[in-house]
């Protein structure tokens, strides 16, 4: 039996989308307030969902509490409070938006997680606005 355990977790940052290479005007027409050269913040909201077969011996899929700390030490502790464009290497030369950052967060746990289970991730950069990367 597989089955998909979930866990949500919270960051808040800051983040500014534009390109280098394209002009003021160019950057303010595709990525309108998202350009502010201030900078601006979300309270990012993340879903991570592992599925995999159950344990016979503990039951579990995955810990939770194992997941809790995967979450807080790859994400919470690399992410919260931060500004993405000036302190996440990661997003040194990639647009910090809600798709590019879904994808380094899958990659981030990707790699600490059992290659047998499956992962999703899902963020949320506002109630209403939401991204899901599965791999
Ligand atoms: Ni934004």
């Amino acid at each position: 039996m597989r089955v998909t355990v979930s866990r949500k977790a919270h960051f808040n940052a800051a983040h500014r989308l534009y390109r280098k290479d394209w002009s003021h005007e160019k950057n303010d027409a595709i990525f309108g307030k998202c350009n502010n050269p201030n900078f601006h913040g979300h309270n990012y909201e993340l879903i991570v969902s592992v599925t995999g077969e159950i344990d016979p011996e503990t039951g579990y899929v995955i810990d939770m509490k194992v997941l809790k700390d995967l979450i807080k030490s790859e994400i919470e502790d690399a992410f919260d409070h931060k500004n993405f464009n000036l302190e996440v290497p990661e997003f040194a030369e990639l647009n910090p938006t809600a798709e590019n950052i879904v994808v380094v967060i899958y990659d981030k746990l990707r790699s600490k997680i059992k290659t047998e289970m499956d992962l999703e991730i899902t963020l949320f950069e506002t109630p209403r606005n939401f991204v899901t990367y599965s791999g």
